[in-house]
């Protein structure tokens, strides 16, 4: 009953913050390593057992279709000079997941474009991954969120602690334990809280698997904080709703915020130390690079 199959992406921001390189590139479509940081959401739904992926975007659209789309003569051109493994990484992101796309339209907030879906997801309950939030594959949020979702038929939101300092940023949970040590019961949610007035260390971050009822409560939700329709503020009203009801599953994890320019450079950085195949090289280059840094602030 509560079997989940659809991922709905929201890829309509402007990427202000990393302009001028999002004047005419689609903030999704910025490298982490070699790959847009869209692929590697895109690989977490799937790898999530969630193989149709809607995404729902704004203007740029096209390198991001393109992107998942077949690239016909890249690929004659690797096969002529016999590249098998760069027609490999050319076809991967192909193959990836059935994508769908539809557009927001007017830029109104995550709310509005969550609710952009609902004609292609339906009666079903499905997932919502931001496409900022890179998730650590070796901690498999996704997966426990549709397991929780699964066992007790609850929307179910990704929470995880932050500095008190940066939960203004974040939509911020007051929670109850459950007997599950990493599962809670939220009972009440702000949207980006003044700073000092966050009601706990517990922010919500980018992965989300929804009831449908959700969107009901989306259509009769009024612009909450920056004049923005605000997923948050439906969440809020499906947790005090106890025939619907909101828990968050606490992750402990590694997650990177590539949604500004730091969080972009410790994704890049991390993740390529990391890779099999440029770990090596790259890492040596890293420690000879921060011992130049020595005599720096
Ligand atoms: C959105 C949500 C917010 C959540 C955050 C996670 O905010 O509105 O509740 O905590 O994502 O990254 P945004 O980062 O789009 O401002």
């Amino acid at each position: 009953m509560h079997r989940v199959t659809k991922a709905v992406l929201p890829a309509a921001g402007l990427g202000t913050r990393f302009l001028p390189a999002t004047k005419a590139l689609p903030k999704e479509m910025l490298p982490v390593v070699d790959r847009p940081a869209i692929q590697y959401v895109v690989t977490e739904a799937v790898e999530a057992g969630l193989h149709d992926v809607l995404m729902v975007t704004g203007r740029n659209k096209n390198a991001l279709e393109n992107h998942f789309d077949r690239a016909t003569e890249l690929e004659a051109t690797l096969i002529a000079k016999g590249d098998v493994d760069r027609l490999a990484e050319v076809r991967q992101s192909t193959g990836l997941a059935q994508m769908h796309y539809v557009r927001q339209g007017d830029p109104l907030g995550l709310g509005h474009a969550v609710l952009r879906a609902r004609s292609h997801v339906g009666g079903q309950s499905f997932a919502v991954l931001l496409g900022d939030d890179i998730i650590d594959a070796a901690t498999p949020l996704l997966q426990r969120m549709l397991e929780v979702h699964a066992i007790h038929g609850m929307s179910v939101v990704a929470l995880m602690e932050v500095e008190p300092d940066q939960a203004h940023r974040y939509g911020v949970a007051t929670v109850e334990a459950t007997d599950a040590e990493d599962v809670v019961r939220v009972r009440g949610l702000v949207e980006k809280p003044a700073p000092g007035t966050a009601p706990s260390n517990l922010a919500v971050i980018g992965r989300y698997v929804l009831r449908p009822e959700i969107f009901d409560v989306l259509e009769d939700t009024q612009p909450g904080v920056g004049g923005e329709i605000q997923l948050t503020d439906a969440l809020r009203v499906a947790a005090a709703d106890e025939a619907h009801g909101l828990l968050g599953v606490v992750f402990r994890g590694r997650r990177f915020d590539t949604g500004d320019r730091q969080g972009l450079l410790e994704a890049t950085v991390t993740l390529a130390s990391e890779r099999e195949d440029l770990g090596a090289e790259f890492r040596a280059w890293l420690r000879a690079f921060v011992a130049t840094l020595d005599d720096r602030p």
